[in-house]
């Protein structure tokens, strides 16, 4: 038996760190949460995605009487980018949440499993980083890669 030790690199960022570009998506991906539809989990999340030709895509999650329809915020934007621009790789991911009160998380936001896995698959897609910023009212992760998010993933590669 060996134990193996995978780790991932963060770098922590107080907004005031961030150059204009981030605050401005950051900024985007805040606004989006007040345009999700949370009628069951009063969970709002909202996900602004900087294309590699600047342009900035949002999205939100959407919620659905029947739950395993909605979507969450991540893949309504990273979908919709991909939709609408098939062609541009995705430079930065940023992503921001309230609570039920209303109020940003404190700590960074966590994506779920299945936007990692979207976010991965989108990465891979246009063979080009896809930074990542979690926002947090006490921190932001930048994550350098959608791959740092999901280690030992499931991939394309893994089929062959
Ligand atoms: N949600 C997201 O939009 N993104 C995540 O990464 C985590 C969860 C949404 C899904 C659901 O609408 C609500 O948050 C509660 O899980």
């Amino acid at each position: 038996m060996r134990e193996q030790n995978i780790h991932i690199s963060l770098r922590l960022y107080q907004e005031e760190e961030l150059n204009t570009d981030d605050l401005e998506l950051l900024e985007a991906a805040r606004q989006a949460t007040y345009r999700s539809y949370t009628p069951y989990s009063h969970f709002s999340v909202g996900a602004a995605a900087r294309l590699a030709n600047g342009t900035i895509v949002t999205g939100s999650n959407q919620e659905n009487a029947a739950y395993p329809s909605g979507l969450c915020a991540e893949r309504t934007a990273l979908f919709y980018a991909n939709a609408q621009y098939p062609d541009q790789a995705i430079d930065t991911l940023a992503i921001a949440a309230r609570n039920e009160r209303g109020d940003f998380l404190s700590a960074p936001i966590p994506p779920c499993g299945a936007c990692r896995q979207v976010m991965l698959e989108t990465e891979q897609r246009f063979q080009r980083p896809m930074r990542i910023l979690l926002f947090g009212t006490k921190g932001i992760y930048e994550v350098k890669d959608a791959g740092s998010l999901l280690p030992l993933s499931f991939d394309a590669s893994a089929m062959k």
